[in-house]
């Protein structure tokens, strides 16, 4: 089955969870992933890699001694990236993304969380779970990158992070706004 077929298949199974019907652009990629220094990224953390358009792109570009926790609840997107992506920085988990700091090493933070959660399709009480874990699991100085398909998570994410940017590109279907978090 092709990545955009099973895709949308998975959406149907769950659409709450998926949240779109097809996988983001490789421009919508690189507009996520522009401002993050990979030089001086150790830890790594992203939510909900699908098929792994970021996924693909955040592993050509991380240093050879970083490490990337990658969270996918859906069954099938795991098995398929755990079984694609040989990578021994690579740690494909297949748990909640409330339970970041579970799978990193005693004491340590990340210095970059990547999220594709739908946050505004969840239910509350997950959306601030996951808000309240990726802060708690970020260094002081790292950052927060999520996109969404509309401005309705500004608020919350203003009420979390010191500082929040908005960026939007309409290179995506839907065009997508690009939020950047920092402590
Ligand atoms: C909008 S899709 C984004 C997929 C991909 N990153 C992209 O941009 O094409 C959201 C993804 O989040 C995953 N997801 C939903 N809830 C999750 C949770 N609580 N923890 C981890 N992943 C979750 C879904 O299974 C899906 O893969």
């Amino acid at each position: 089955m092709t990545t955009k077929r099973n895709f949308i298949k998975q959406f149907l199974k769950d659409k709450k969870m998926v949240g779109s019907v097809s996988p983001s652009s490789k421009f919508l990629a690189h507009k996520m992933l522009e401002n993050i220094d990979f030089a001086s990224c150790k830890t790594l953390v992203e939510l909900g890699p699908g098929t792994g358009v970021f996924t693909d792109l955040i592993i050509e570009r991380m240093a050879p001694d970083a490490k990337l926790f990658v969270f996918e609840l859906n069954d099938e997107f795991y098995k398929n990236l755990a079984v694609r992506i040989d990578d021994s920085r690579v740690h494909i988990l297949h748990d909640s993304a409330e339970y970041i700091q579970k799978h990193l090493g005693k004491n340590e933070k990340a210095d970059v969380v990547i999220s594709s959660l739908p946050l505004m399709v969840f239910p509350e009480e997950l959306r601030n779970n996951v808000i309240k874990e990726s802060h708690n699991s970020l260094k002081d100085t790292g950052k927060y990158i999520q996109f969404q398909y509309s401005l309705q998570s500004k608020k919350l994410l203003q009420s979390t992070y010191e500082d929040v940017t908005v960026k939007f590109t309409i290179k995506n279907l839907p065009p997508a706004f690009v939020y950047t978090c920092t402590k």
